[in-house]
């Protein structure tokens, strides 16, 4: 035999030099959840170690994720369902705690990098990422709304705004108003193929966001559609998106590597909230080793071609790095 690929697993040193795919700190971004008021540190129920935080204790968990090499971070806001309305208006109201902690947290950490997520969905009474009307749901007008949000967003110090909302022409309609408004250098991470998928329940259950009626497929994508991810691509890049995104990640792996080959922009990949809550469950039961999985899964959404992962693994992930 001349070829022995075992050679080069032989030893540890060897395995690690080899290595194709590394997982490093600089291209996570870690997802939080917000309320408002004081001392608030809410468990969500169905993802373990993952809590909705008042703005005090947020800004502490901050420094802590900071000291552990994670300089990235999501943000992702609950309202009470008595501030809730048809068009979201407190998305783009000043006063809203989100936007006021957005400013704060900036000033805190001027270091961090912060992006925010623009949809209707924890704004609205019907639980929808756009405007209903009659059952259905308006693209046009609702684009109003998402680029007030996104220029309030900016407003407070954003560095990237998260679309996440698929709605047709945003993207556009977003850089445009950011520009008229002055914010040229503010980001836009574009949730370019967001799929209709079941792997979302536990965040809806983090942010009480769920559709009080029907669903999300006149929106978002169908999961039995991989093509169709090029061209919402396609339309991102033309309308000026800097950076794409795919999501869920751990089912839509051919769409990451897709899209890596497609683009020049860096892919993002977001792990989301029921990836985490599977193994964190199986984990739980003893079914899994967590400290063997979550890396793997890591590994493997980096390997499929993410630039960067939007992850709440981040904080345990810089935790065994140390
Ligand atoms: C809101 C939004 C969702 C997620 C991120 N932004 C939920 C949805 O579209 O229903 C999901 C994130 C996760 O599951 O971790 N538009």
């Amino acid at each position: 035999m001349n070829h022995r690929p075992r050679r080069n697993r032989k030893s540890a040193g060897i395995r690690n030099m080899v290595q194709e795919t590394r997982v490093n700190l600089d291209q996570l971004i870690f997802p939080l959840f917000m309320a408002d008021g004081k001392d608030i540190r809410h468990e969500v129920k169905s993802m373990p170690g993952m809590f909705r935080l008042s703005q005090g204790l947020l800004l502490k968990e901050m420094e802590e994720c900071l000291e552990l090499g994670i300089k990235s971070f999501a943000l992702f806001p609950s309202f009470d369902e008595s501030q809730k309305d048809s068009h979201a208006t407190l998305s783009y109201d000043a006063e809203n705690y989100y936007l006021k902690f957005i400013e704060q947290a900036k000033s805190h950490f001027p270091e961090a990098v912060l992006m925010s997520d623009v949809a209707m969905d924890p704004y609205s009474s019907d639980g929808h990422d756009g405007i209903v009307v009659d059952g259905e749901i308006v693209n046009d007008p609702t684009l109003d709304v998402l680029s007030k949000m996104a220029v309030a967003q900016a407003q407070a110090g954003i560095d990237i705004i998260g679309p996440s909302d698929m709605m047709d022409g945003r993207v556009g309609h977003i850089r445009e108003e950011l520009d008229l408004n002055g914010y040229t250098d503010v980001s836009i991470m574009s949730y370019t193929a967001k799929y209709a998928s079941g792997f979302y329940g536990p965040f809806r259950d983090a942010l009480d966001s769920a559709p009080k009626a029907g669903d999300k497929k006149t929106y978002q994508m169908d999961p039995s559609n991989r093509r169709e991810a090029l061209r919402e691509a396609a339309l991102d890049l033309a309308e000026g998106a800097d950076m794409l995104m795919v999501k869920p990640a751990l089912s839509y792996l051919d769409i990451i590597s897709d899209l890596q080959d497609f683009s020049n922009v860096p892919i993002a990949a977001y792990n989301v909230s029921g990836e985490y809550a599977m193994i964190k469950a199986a984990a739980a039961n003893g079914w899994l080793d967590y400290d063997t999985v979550m890396p793997e899964v890591l590994t493997s959404i980096v390997r499929a071609g993410a630039d960067i992962v939007l992850t709440y693994f981040a904080k345990d992930f810089a935790k065994m790095m140390r």
